[in-house]
C-alpha cells in the first residue's frame, strides 16, 4: 500500500468512526486518537523522516489537508451531538400543562365573625368606635357599677362561672362600657363592644353557656329615646332588609330606665304571622334603654348634665334569624358541613 493509499485509508476510517460517536466524551477521545500528540496522524508524520525533501513537501501538504478534513468531521459531529443533547433535555423537562392542578383548600370566616363585621361596618359608618375588654371580669364592672349590687334579684338572670368571689366570666359586654366610661372621665362616648360572654345555662337549641354579644353605648348631653329608636331601625334594616319595621315594648333591665325590648317585623312572612314568628308577625332581636342615672353616676358622669342610650344583641340570634339556623350549638361544634355553607 502506498503512503498515499495509507493516508486515504486513515481519512476514510476517521470519517466513518467520528460520525458514529454519540457523546461529546467519546468524540473527544476520537479526536485524541487521530489528531492528538500520540495519535495516528502524529505517528504518520514520524514515518516520513526517511522520505526525500521533495516527497516530504508533498506528503506534508496532503497530511495537513487530511487533518483539516478530520477536524471538520469532528466539528460537524460535535454540533450534531450538542443538538441531540439539547433536544433530549427539552423532551425530558417538558411540562404537561394539561395535567390537573393540586387543589388549594381555602377556609372561610366563621359566620359569627361575618355577622359581627357586618354590624361593625354599619356602626363605624355612623361614627361609632369599637371597644373590647377582657372575658374574665370583676364583679364590680360586670354587676355593681351597672346598678346590680350583690344580692340584687336580677343577678339570677345572669348567673355565671365564678373564678373567685370577685372574679368571673363576664355575662354580657356591658363591663366594656363601664371601662370605657371610666376612661372617658365624663366626656361623650359613642361605642360598640362585640365579644364573647358566658352564662350558667344548660345548653339546648336556643341556649348556650357561651355566646357572642354586641352592645352599643352613646352618652352625650342630649341623647334621647328617639335617637335610640332611629339607630335600631337602621340596624334592623341593614341586617334584615330595607323594608323592616321595629317596635319597642316596655321591659326591665337594672342598668337602663326606661328599658325596652325591640322587635322587628318577621322577614319570613313580612309581618303576616308564620311559624318563625309564632304567628305574631314580630321577632325579638335585642334589649335596650336609656342609661340608668345610677350607672352614669357610678361611672363618673353628672346625670343632671348627661344622658345616654344603650342596646345589646345576641350575635347568634341575629345569625340564626338571618340564615334560618335552627340550633345555636351548630356555631360551636366545628362541623365543617355547617361552617362551609357560609363561604
Ligand atoms: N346587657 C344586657 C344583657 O346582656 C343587654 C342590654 C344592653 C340591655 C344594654 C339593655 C341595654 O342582657
Amino acid at each position: 500500500m502506498s503512503i498515499l493509499e495509507k493516508l486515504q485509508k486513515i481519512k476514510a476510517e476517521a470519517e466513518e468512526s467520528i460520525y458514529l460517536q454519540k457523546t461529546l466524551h467519546d468524540l473527544h477521545q476520537e479526536k485524541a486518537k487521530y489528531l492528538g500528540k500520540k495519535g495516528v496522524m502524529a505517528d504518520f508524520m514520524k514515518m516520513m523522516k526517511d522520505a526525500t525533501p521533495e516527497e516530504r513537501k508533498e506528503l506534508g501538504k496532503m497530511s495537513n489537508d487530511i487533518k483539516k478534513a478530520i477536524s471538520s468531521y469532528i466539528d460537524e459531529q460535535k454540533q450534531i451531538i450538542e443538538e441531540l443533547e439539547i433536544n433530549a433535555k427539552l423532551a425530558s423537562e417538558t411540562i404537561d400543562v394539561t395535567l390537573p392542578g393540586k387543589e388549594v383548600k381555602r377556609g372561610s370566616i366563621h359566620i359569627l365573625t361575618q355577622v359581627i363585621e357586618e354590624i361593625e361596618d354599619l356602626f363605624l359608618g355612623m361614627g361609632y368606635t369599637v371597644e373590647e375588654g377582657p372575658e374574665i371580669e370583676n364583679d364590680e364592672y360586670n354587676f355593681e357599677k351597672l346598678n346590680l349590687p350583690k344580692d340584687h334579684p336580677a343577678r339570677d338572670m345572669q348567673d355565671t362561672f365564678y373564678i373567685t368571689e370577685e372574679s368571673l366570666l363576664r355575662t354580657h359586654t356591658s363591663p366594656v362600657q363601664v371601662r370605657t366610661m371610666l376612661r372617658a372621665e365624663g366626656k361623650p362616648i359613642k361605642i360598640i363592644c362585640p365579644g364573647k360572654v358566658y352564662r350558667r345555662d344548660d345548653d339546648d337549641a336556643t341556649h348556650s353557656h357561651q355566646f357572642m354579644q354586641i352592645e352599643g353605648l352613646v352618652i352625650d348631653k342630649i341623647t334621647t329615646l328617639s335617637d335610640l329608636k332611629g339607630t335600631l331601625q337602621e340596624v334592623a334594616r341593614k341586617m334584615f332588609g330595607s323594608d323592616r319595621e321595629i317596635r319597642l315594648r316596655p321591659s326591665y333591665f337594672p342598668f337602663t330606665e326606661p328599658s325596652v325590648e325591640v322587635d322587628v317585623t318577621c322577614s319570613n312572612c313580612d309581618g303576616k304571622g308564620c311559624s318563625m314568628c309564632k304567628g305574631t308577625g314580630w321577632i325579638e332581636i335585642l334589649g335596650a334603654g336609656m342609661v340608668h342615672r345610677n350607672v352614669l353616676e357610678a361611672c363618673g358622669y353628672n346625670s343632671e348634665e348627661y344622658q345616654g342610650f344603650a342596646f345589646g344583641m345576641g350575635v347568634e340570634r341575629i345569625a340564626m334569624l338571618k340564615h334560618g339556623i335552627d340550633d345555636i350549638r351548630h356555631f360551636y361544634t366545628n362541623d365543617i358541613r355547617f361552617l362551609k355553607q357560609f363561604k
